[in-house]
């Protein structure tokens, strides 16, 4: 693996204010990489600019509710505008509230479906016609293991956006591939980000003893993978969604 594998490359980060998304930014920026940070929470934002300032990267941060079709292709723009390029684009920004079936209200169906797949949606159609123009791209989105194998815990309307943003991952896969542009997603479970602060220390412990590696995952996992996906080096993988879950499930 090479340590500047994304010099000269700029990425686009949704959900970058934080958890997953922040950790990318900052470790694809050590590798060389213009990062434009991409969140709907300013103080957030705010964070992730000062790492990578203390890094030294070059970077911009854009504001913007991805569930906002307008917002989107403002910010594709304005990183267009800023860098000139866009490289890699990571779709990662997502929602997730906890409530059972019953307790599930439609404002929530369409929070959870605006943002985790219609965000989707939007950045990659606006990203398409930059990449064909240059003929190379990757985009890697951010799926779940409730996209797969269903929620348990969390609500419903979460699996189907994850299992939705797996069915468009092959769907984009398909289109982009002749023109040099690669789409995978992964399926990430168990990472201790804000979004999973309803997970009580019992549960997180429970969880950590039912996976065979016997830890939770780490935001350094996500983002090892993410940016081989990112990479050159995973040119010849298109359409997957990479399970990582330390073997709880597989497929
Ligand atoms: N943590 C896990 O165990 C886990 C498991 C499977 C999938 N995921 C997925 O990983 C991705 C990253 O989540 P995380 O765990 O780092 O959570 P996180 O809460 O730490 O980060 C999510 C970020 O997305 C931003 N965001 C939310 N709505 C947005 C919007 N409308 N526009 C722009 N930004 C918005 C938030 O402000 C936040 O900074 C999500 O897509 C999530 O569904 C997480």
């Amino acid at each position: 693996m090479r340590a500047d594998r994304f010099t000269g490359k700029v990425v686009f980060i949704t959900g970058a204010g934080q958890g997953m998304g922040q950790r990318l930014a900052l470790d694809m920026a050590r590798e060389g990489a213009k990062v434009v940070v991409v969140d709907i929470d300013q103080g957030a934002l705010t964070e992730t600019i000062s790492l990578l300032d203390a890094i030294g990267g070059q970077s911009l941060q854009i504001l913007c509710d991805v569930a906002d079709c307008a917002q989107v292709e403002q910010a594709i723009g304005q990183a267009i505008q800023e860098f000139g390029q866009l490289d890699i684009l990571v779709n990662n920004a997502g929602l997730l509230r906890s409530a059972t079936i019953e307790e599930t209200s439609n404002e929530l169906i369409d929070q959870t479906l605006d943002i985790n797949i219609k965000g989707v949606l939007y950045a990659i159609r606006a990203a398409t016609p930059i990449m064909k123009r240059q003929g190379h791209g990757r985009i890697v989105n951010v799926a779940s293991i409730t996209g797969k194998n269903g929620d348990n815990s969390t609500t419903f309307a979460y699996g189907a956006s994850k299992g939705a943003v797996i069915a468009l991952t092959r769907s984009v896969a398909r289109q982009l591939g002749p023109f040099g542009i690669t789409c995978n997603a992964i399926a990430p479970h168990a990472v201790m980000t804000s979004m999973m602060t309803y997970w009580d220390d019992e549960k997180k412990q429970a969880m950590a003893d039912k996976i065979p590696v016997k830890r939770l995952g780490t935001v350094e996992d996500m983002s090892h993978l993410m940016m081989f996906l990112a990479s050159d080096e995973s040119s010849f993988i298109n359409g997957e969604t990479i399970n990582i879950n330390g073997g709880y499930y597989m497929d």
